[in-house]
């Protein structure tokens, strides 16, 4: 393939979201905007990526630290001017083509890119616009064509007559050039328009009145060119992208009953014969294995499930969930948790950074936290790892087949030993060795007779 790159055009303000954040971080499933044009544009094969940012460039720049190379655009002139930005990245990088995107459109995918890139390559274009067929042209360029169906022109609606206004072809925004090309129709450009502001489409009348081939691949799909402007049109594109998702997972065996409630990440990996129930949201990062019954209103982050699994009402974030476990109702995982097969955690139980061994049950109102719990240990009602001493945090072990009576406190550090039992109501300071019991509470005194004698109340009446 040729060395290729991409310049994600993200400099708008989006008056109309309202926000004070630039309009390509409003989310979609979660994800900004600009994550999902990033997305197609890796899985496209391209990792040179220039972004221009402008309206809260800081902003921008933080969350793309790493990812990409930012340029600032300090005055809004136009998407032609925003394109300037990056001619001094371009003409220090040795690129055949250039790929310009809307940081503002997410459902362009890495298919139409690829698929575009190869008609450009093939028929030797310099440019190469990505152009879509939809109902309702209103606000996009048009793609003009001549009398031979040449691709010839983009108009903007705004300098749109009558006529033209009725094409049904419009501007992607996404275009593929040809580096050196693209440099130099940049310098041809000019704000000679009733907006004053440079048009990047102003390119297409330069290069086809210069001889340039130019040409225009139309999308397969007219999603590929979906915006969005306002909040509305942004609620729009979460329900159609959500449906998407949720359509392409119970085509391939998952079942969803009822939609409602249910969003999960187009990255998301769910095995055959998994129930989805509502309320769930399944985030980045998961893996689901096969016959597990996932919610309602369970809510996962990068978390792995196996196989059989049982998640109802469970939040997990950057844990992993063992084959055959059961879970809540209402149980919190906390990252680095790891809860073994057939394990059983139930009402208000709490997890974080510790291992839970297979076949242990934690059935109701527990905190695990920073502890390494054994095979076939079992948890009373109320235990808490009292892991924080309120400067510094320790671990508890407990060893297989131990049993954790209700009520106990397991002071960290602390071990306790295989088979071995606490007392309840126990709070536990010190190592418990293999096979023993500790009791740590003071011994029950009882007064026969006190009440009568000391009468420490007045008798009701009723
Ligand atoms: C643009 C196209 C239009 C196309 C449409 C597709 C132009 C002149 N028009 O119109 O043909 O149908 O996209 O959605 O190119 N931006 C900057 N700096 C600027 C102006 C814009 O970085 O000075 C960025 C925006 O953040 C946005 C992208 O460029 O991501 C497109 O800008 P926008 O103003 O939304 O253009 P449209 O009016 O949608
Ligand atoms: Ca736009």
């Amino acid at each position: 393939m040729s060395n290729n790159c991409a310049v994600i055009l993200a400099g708008g303000e989006g008056t109309r979201m309202h926000s004070k954040k630039p309009k390509v971080m409003a989310e979609l499933l979660f994800k900004p905007m600009i994550d999902h044009v990033f997305t197609a544009v890796k899985k496209a094969g391209i990792c040179e990526i220039c972004v221009v940012t402008g309206y809260q460039a800081a902003i921008l720049e933080e969350h793309l630290q790493g990812r990409a190379f930012t340029v600032r655009q300090t005055e809004r002139l136009g998407t032609g001017h925003a394109v300037m930005q990056a001619a001094e990245y371009l003409r220090t990088h040795d690129f055949d083509n250039v790929l310009i995107l809307n940081g503002d459109a997410p459902f362009m995918d890495s298919d139409t890119i690829v698929q575009a890139l190869s008609y450009h390559e093939t028929r030797g274009f310099v440019q190469t616009v990505i152009s879509a067929k939809i109902e309702n042209p209103y606000g996009y360029g048009r793609i003009v064509r001549d009398f031979n169906g040449d691709f010839c022109a983009i108009v903007e609606e705004a300098s749109a007559d009558k006529e033209t206004k009725k094409i049904n072809e419009i501007n992607s925004g996404a275009m593929w050039f040809k580096k050196d090309a693209l440099l130099y129709l940049l310098s041809k450009i000019t704000n000679d328009n009733s907006k004053g502001e440079y048009y990047l489409t102003d390119t297409v009348g330069i290069a086809v009145s210069e001889k340039m081939r130019v040409g225009a691949y139309t999308a397969k799909s007219a999603d590929a060119v979906l915006g969005a402007n306002t909040r509305v049109q942004l609620n729009e594109l979460n329900e159609l992208l959500r449906h998407k998702i949720l359509n392409r997972l119970m085509l391939s065996g998952v079942s969803i009953p009822c939609t409602d409630g249910v969003i999960v990440d187009g990255g998301a990996e769910i095995g055959p014969d998994t129930v989805i129930l509502p309320g769930t949201i399944i985030k980045e990062g998961c893996e689901i294995g096969e016959n597990c019954v996932i919610g309602p209103n369970t809510v996962l982050y990068k978390t792995k499930v196996g196989d059989g699994c049982v998640l109802n009402q469970v939040q997990a974030e950057e844990a992993e969930v063992k084959s055959n476990a059961n879970l809540g109702p209402f149980v919190h995982l906390r990252p680095n948790t790891v809860i073994g097969e057939h394990v059983h955690c139930g009402n208000f139980v709490e997890v974080k950074n510790s291992v839970i061994g297979e076949h242990t049950s934690v059935s109701h109102l527990t905190y695990v936290g920073d502890s390494d719990v054994g095979k076939g240990v079992n948890f009373g009602c109320g235990v808490v790892t009292v892991n924080f001493n309120g400067k510094t945090k320790h671990r508890c072990e407990i060893g297989d087949d131990a049993f954790i009576g209700c009520n106990t406190n397991l002071i960290a550090p602390v071990k306790i030993g295989d088979r071995a039992y606490t007392a309840a109501g126990s709070t536990v300071t010190e190592d418990v060795p293999d096979d023993a019991l500790a009791i740590a509470r003071s011994r029950q005194t009882t007064k026969a007779g006190w009440v009568i004698r000391k009468k420490p109340y007045r008798p009701k009446k009723y």
